[in-house]
């Protein structure tokens, strides 16, 4: 739980070096004085450096958006999360369901690349959420144990409080269709008591992705198991992420 509402854009393979950084120009421009409400945003790879430029001296935080484990070396393709913090990056995300379901990545990897990003000093945002078919099967709640638990067994005390974790159930994910609200309270609930069992100094702060838009925000924003939100297609559409971010800072910070 923070005190502050936490809102980030997942760009996905969009905006290229160019756009990025005119979309972010753009965001530089339009981006209201937040009084309770942070705003990160991850480009892609190839955008990070011309979007941490345009952005520089401006409270918007830039993150990647998958990070390997290893400082360095035979990975071809991969990034390296000291690269990422030599080029001023804050965070990454970790294990979001496109690169679990279209690239393979099993909840053990996940848990090296958050591993990793933690040691080079970035925040790492970890993603887990159910299929439509396992929450019709009943096993919501397992597959979030099954995605967690190897995350926090690898995450020391001292860095948990640089962990995010993003509840996105699948069937959510671009598709239009949001959870229900008691659906996204027990999901986060079970995160909670899943985080609790660490017995970690710092409270778990947890997101809520999939189909997030200026339509549906404020009601999910007001849950008080809710910190903020993991935002894809309304990210890079200016005028609703502007509007994402004016709910967010009319919504009290809720306290759990
Ligand atoms: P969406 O994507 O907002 O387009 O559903 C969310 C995400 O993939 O993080």
């Amino acid at each position: 739980m923070r005190n502050r509402h936490l809102l980030i854009g997942n760009w996905k393979m969009n905006l290229g070096p160019s756009q990025a950084a005119a979309f972010a120009l753009k965001l530089r421009e339009g981006l209201p004085k937040t009084a309770r409400t942070d705003v990160w945003v991850a480009p892609p790879t190839v955008s990070l450096a011309p979007v941490c430029a345009e952005l520089a001296g401006t409270s918007i935080v830039v993150g990647a958006q998958n990070v390997h484990w290893a400082a360095s070396g035979a990975f071809t393709g991969e990034t390296s999360p000291v690269f990422l913090a030599d080029l001023g990056i804050a965070f990454s995300l970790v294990g979001h369901s496109e690169r679990r379901t279209l690239f393979g990545e099993s909840s053990q990897q996940v848990a090296q690349r958050t591993q990793g990003a933690l040691a080079a000093g970035l925040t790492a945002v970890v993603c887990i959420g159910e299929t439509e078919g396992e929450r019709s099967a009943g096993r919501t709640e397992t597959v979030l144990e099954e995605q967690l638990s190897p995350v926090l067994e690898s995450v020391s005390r001292d860095a948990a409080g640089r962990v995010v974790l993003a509840y996105e159930p699948v069937w959510a994910i671009g598709t239009g269709k949001v959870a229900a609200l008691e659906e996204i309270r027990q999901a986060h609930r079970c995160i909670e008591s899943l985080w609790a069992r660490k017995q970690f100094t710092s409270s778990p702060v947890i997101l809520y992705g999939g189909s997030v838009n200026p339509g549906n925000f404020a009601e999910i924003l007001a849950l008080p198991e809710v910190d903020g939100a993991l935002v894809g297609g309304a990210s890079i559409k200016v005028d609703q992420w502007l509007s994402l971010i004016a709910i967010a800072e009319e919504s009290p910070v809720a306290r759990g």
